[in-house]
């Protein structure tokens, strides 16, 4: 069952400090890596939200002890060889990066087993992953020639690859990387464009070598990880939502602590520093491998830009909230090269367009990405969110700007990734 919730925030101004919540992709990653050191990997600030769950859900299938207090996890495990067969499905429920990574691990294990996942994931393209991976010698059965899940994996004896990506993608890049720790010789990845480097990081953070030379990353085989401490970033792509939310909302002050700031993820601040937003940013003294800190930001004048090329990939997430930042700039706002979006958890080109059309912007869909003209004054209206966190949370911020009430189809939609949104968002409206 969805619920629909009636967004009626009447002329509101946003004040305060938030502490935003753990970063989903690193999230995945401490547990993955706690699954395959041996040892007991401790994790703080992890995620609680329901695509993090799916990865534990899932490793707790494959016999890996995981205890979760909180924001804190431990993790105990004898290693990937001590996995366990599971005799269920591995449900990945609405998470690319559950699927795409563990097919990556399975793929050079000694374990069958089948992923399966929501409506969305079955939908979602698997041959970017199975297709590299299947040149390494993995085993995959799944409709279209292993595109879609469900899909099964027989693991096998793995070797090394040399692979140049056909699309940027971290999701792809790490499950390649994940496989190759257990296959034959030295892997050579050269990406196409610089996606999320977090499998990199925590690579090194759990004691492998990799080497990383502009775009080329080189990993051999059979080196084992020591389990270790981590403490998992906030989500910048979480920050996202107030970050525009604290720029477009009048007489709006927003102190957001905790930032993940990664170099491959701060597209976003590239992007909203170009369109006039009034923001500072201070970085915290490193506490674990990666960059974080806190982002003043404050009600601003914004004008348009043009977004594209290799800032794609390092605000891939946060399009569907810097189009809503677009309808309040001045001027043209040109999003192109972000053609990935049609594969997200819904088309996000066509979601982020038909909804925000709805709200009275003047938006248009492009083969790669969107135009939208500005600044418009929004309305309210119905909207859907088409199960994606992401349109939904959008939703959610336009309503704190619209002349009348916004409704949305399935407000649950947004604990995918940010379950105390709602929560968080009502702390810092000053009506
Ligand atoms: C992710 C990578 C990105 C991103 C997704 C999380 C990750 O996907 O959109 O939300 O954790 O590696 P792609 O790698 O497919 O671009």
């Amino acid at each position: 069952m969805t619920i629909s919730k009636v967004l009626d925030y009447a002329k509101p101004s946003l004040k305060g400090t938030l502490r935003i919540p753990g970063d989903k992709s690193v999230s995945h990653r401490s547990i993955m890596f706690g699954a395959i050191a041996k040892g007991t990997t401790t994790v703080e600030g992890f995620l609680q939200s329901d695509d993090c769950l799916s990865t534990i859900d899932c490793f707790s299938k494959l016999g890996v002890a995981i205890s979760v207090d909180g924001e804190k996890v431990e993790i105990k495990s004898e290693g990937l060889a001590a996995w366990k067969e599971p005799n269920e499905l591995l449900y990945t429920g609405n998470s690319g990066t559950t699927t795409r990574l563990l097919l990556g691990l399975l793929a050079g294990s000694h374990i069958s087993s089948v992923l399966i996942g929501d409506e969305s994931i079955q939908k979602r393209p698997m041959r970017r992953v199975t297709d590299p991976l299947k040149q390494m010698g993995a085993k995959y059965i799944g409709r279209e020639n292993g595109q879609y899940t469900p899909i099964a994996v027989e693991g096998t004896k793995l070797r090394a690859i040399n692979y140049e990506m056909p699309v940027a993608s971290a999701q792809v890049k790490s499950a390649i990387l994940l496989a190759a720790l257990n296959a034959e010789g030295e892997t050579v990845i050269k990406e196409l464009e610089t996606s999320r480097d977090h499998t990199e990081k925590m690579l090194q953070h759990f004691g492998a070598t990799i080497s990383v030379d502009d775009q080329t990353i080189r990993l051999q085989g059979g080196q084992t990880l020591t389990s270790t401490h981590v403490v998992v970033p906030g989500d910048i792509s979480s920050a996202a939502f107030f970050l525009v939310a604290g720029a477009i909302v009048p007489n709006s002050n927003l102190t957001l602590q905790n930032v993940g700031l990664n170099p491959t993820r701060t597209g976003i601040i590239d992007a909203l520093n170009e369109m006039g937003t009034s923001m500072t940013i201070e970085l915290d003294e490193l506490k674990s491998h990666e960059e974080m800190g806190t982002i003043v930001v404050e009600t601003s004048s914004l004008k348009g830009a043009v977004i594209g090329g290799d800032l794609i990939p390092r605000l891939i997430d946060e399009i569907p909230i810097i189009a809503l930042l677009a309808t309040q700039a001045h001027g043209k706002t040109v999003i192109k090269d972000a053609e990935e979006l049609k594969v997200k958890e819904t088309n996000r080109i066509d979601a982020v367009v038909n909804e925000l059309k709805k709200l009275g912007a003047n938006i248009t869909a492009t083969d790669d990405g969107m135009i939208i003209e500005g600044p418009t004054p929004l309305h309210g209206a119905d909207l859907q969110t088409y199960g994606d966190h992401r349109i939904g949370m959008m939703a959610a911020i336009a309503s704190l700007i619209t002349s009348s009430p916004v409704t949305i189809d399935n407000a649950e939609c947004i604990s995918v990734s940010y379950p105390n949104f709602f929560e968080q968002l009502t702390s810092v409206l000053n009506e």
